[in-house]
């Protein structure tokens, strides 16, 4: 077990570069299984939950090679079992997407029932209703899921909730299936664009990613021999866009998306911070105090729950009270408790939270309650108050790259040590 070092009280100043969005690269691993070919992947980030994937792959037959730190050759001619093993499944929450991606390309799938982060309640109703829609039958038991098919059938399939997930794999198991299927109140975040962009420059045939109707007709194959690369990660992007501000500091931000950031920028306006769109790159700063904010999060264009907790830890030291009410995870406020550690005033309570802003954060021991209230943790820890020390750092690893070395690129102090 790892954890960092952190000496505080550090304004952030520098360039960074944002590598390829984890949530693309674990629905488009999983989407080379569709392809009966090899396949290059470009920008693809190196974290732990990808490095997974890539073990899931290799153990149903596909070849995975990584060309250099960044680039994934996926060769998926041979593959020969439908049966992710459990022990790794369990690992973490986009194994899902085995389910909807062997269903396509062989008709069965067995995959254990997904792990992740512990943010609540975290169910996968809308994603059996659609495979069921397609005509496959799913048994759920003993903490695994069969999928079978003799033959998907595309079909309207109309979600009662906006689920990336359920989005992301019924267009897994519809791109191969006969006719046409329509997927409505679907999610719009970048990385379905992605996966759609994807599946279409191989031979696919999907409409409308991106908007809330998504129109695929079925192919009968997909092809090899193509290279593509992962969008840039918005989630990177904004931990570094709020560790900017946070810090009073001024980031270069290279390979990004500027139009990906439209809600969380009109929060860093909001609270006094400055943004220069310079094509892939940003540049964000503040020289001023922070103000005070509300944040509601909801599904893409709106704020992103997975940057909730890093924006609560800026909203900590802004001038006045600000109200978070989180929208999608019921136990996305576990890492408050750890902020109030180092000085914050957080009152959370079910899915509000209000925040007191106070002067200065204090450093303290601390706990990751998971991958982006780790991320939240280490920036408090870098603008507070004396020395913090971060446990729990396998949650960051599983969704950023390197983290540390890009925060101390940028003047943060830092230490990945052995915990004793
Ligand atoms: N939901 C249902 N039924 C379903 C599926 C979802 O009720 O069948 C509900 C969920 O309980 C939740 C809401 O719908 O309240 C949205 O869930 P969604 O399916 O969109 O989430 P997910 O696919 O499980 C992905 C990301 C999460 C991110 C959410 C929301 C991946 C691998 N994970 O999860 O990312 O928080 O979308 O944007 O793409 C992270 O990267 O740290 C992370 C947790």
């Amino acid at each position: 077990m790892e954890k960092f070092i952190i000496q505080g009280n550090t304004r952030l100043v520098g360039e960074v570069e944002i590598i390829g969005a984890k949530n693309a690269a674990v629905a488009i691993l999983p989407a080379t299984l569709l392809i009966n070919g090899i396949t290059t992947l470009e920008n693809v980030p190196n974290i732990s939950d990808v490095k997974i994937i890539c073990t899931i792959l290799t153990a149903l037959g596909a070849v995975v090679t990584w060309n250099n730190e960044h680039t994934v050759v996926v060769d998926t001619r041979h593959l020969n079992s439908a049966n992710a093993p459990l022990e790794m499944t369990s690992k973490f929450r986009a194994s899902y997407y085995l389910l909807g991606a062997l269903l396509g390309r062989r008709g069965n799938a067995e995959v254990g029932l997904p792990g992740g982060c512990n943010l609540g309640a975290r169910p996968i109703d809308q994603h059996i209703k659609g495979f069921e829609a397609l005509g496959a039958t799913i048994i759920d038991e003993q903490g695994k899921i069969n999928a079978s098919a003799k033959k998907l059938i595309g079909s309207p399939i109309y979600f009662d909730v906006v689920s990336v997930g359920a989005t992301i794999n019924l267009i897994l198991a519809s791109v191969l299936a006969e006719g046409t299927t329509v997927l409505n109140n679907v999610a719009k975040e970048p990385h379905i664009v992605d996966l759609a962009n994807f599946l279409t420059s191989v031979g696919a045939d999907i409409r409308g990613a991106g908007t809330d109707t998504i129109k695929i007709n079925g192919v009968s194959e997909l092809s090899g021999n193509h290279t593509y690369s992962i969008v840039p990660d918005q989630i990177e992007t904004g931990t570094f866009m709020i560790a900017a501000l946070a810090s009073k500091g001024d980031i270069l931000i290279k390979n990004c998306i500027y139009e990906h950031m439209d809600s969380l920028s009109a929060k860093i306006i909001e609270m006094g911070g400055k943004i220069e769109n310079l094509g892939d790159s940003m540049r964000v700063s503040c020289d001023r105090e922070l103000q005070a904010t509300n944040i509601k999060t909801l599904p893409y264009p709106g704020f992103p729950t997975d940057l909730q907790p890093q924006i609560a830890v800026a909203l900590s030291i802004a001038n006045g009270t600000s109200i978070i009410n989180e929208n999608i995870w019921s136990s996305r406020f576990q890492y408050t408790s750890e902020l109030n550690k180092m000085g914050a005033k957080i009152t959370a309570q079910g899915t509000t939270a209000i925040i007191e802003g106070v002067n200065k954060l204090i450093g303290a021991p601390l706990y990751a309650t998971d991958l982006r209230a780790g991320a939240a943790l280490l920036i408090a820890s870098i603008i507070a108050d004396g020395s913090s020390e971060l446990y729990n750092i396998h949650y960051i690893d599983r969704g950023y790259e390197h983290i540390e070395d890009k925060f101390r690129k940028l003047g943060a102090k830092i230490e990945r040590i052995d915990k004793e």
